[in-house]
């Protein structure tokens, strides 16, 4: 009887402990969260342009981990912020519009009403987020 009443308590320290974790985790990395949820079907897990959507597009997913490496040395966060933005992109792609989504526009209406605040607050996590991918 006595075991198993420390077998319980134990259980239930455990589990909380592991609840905490996730808990403060997802807290933490709302940037890694949106990643996962919006980008990483096409960008890829590791960000190197290699998600499941990859082979129907007509153009590649960028490999996100080299934007600071391609961009001598700098992490181009204005840059990044706009492509995935995308509401002041002018580039036409060969079909008429470009295969990156604009989840400027997304994000914007997930909200009611629309905001702009919480839309700026996902697209600032996530270019933090990728700045924390690159390759030295
Ligand atoms: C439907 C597939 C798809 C999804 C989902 C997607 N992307 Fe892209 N992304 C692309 C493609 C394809 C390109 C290559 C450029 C183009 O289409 O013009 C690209 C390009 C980019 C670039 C430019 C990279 C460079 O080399 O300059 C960035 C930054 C980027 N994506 C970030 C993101 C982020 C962040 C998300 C999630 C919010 C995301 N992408 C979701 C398809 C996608």
């Amino acid at each position: 009887m006595k075991q198993t009443k420390a077998g319980v308590v134990q259980i239930i320290l455990v589990s909380s402990l592991c609840g905490s974790t996730v808990y403060a985790q997802n807290a933490v990395d709302l940037g890694k969260m949106e990643y996962e949820s919006s980008c990483a079907s096409c960008h890829g897990t590791a960000a190197k342009g290699d998600g499941a959507l990859q082979k129907y597009l007509v153009k590649a997913p960028s490999d996100l981990t080299t934007l600071t490496k391609r961009n001598g040395g700098v992490f181009p966060s204005q840059r990044v912020w706009a492509t995935v933005d995308g509401r002041t992109d002018t580039e036409i792609g060969p079909h008429g519009a470009r295969e990156m989504p604009v989840w400027g526009q997304l994000y914007r209406t997930d909200n009611t009403p629309p905001s702009e605040h919480s839309t700026s607050k996902r697209i600032g996590a996530l270019v933090e987020y990728l700045s924390r991918l690159q390759e030295r």
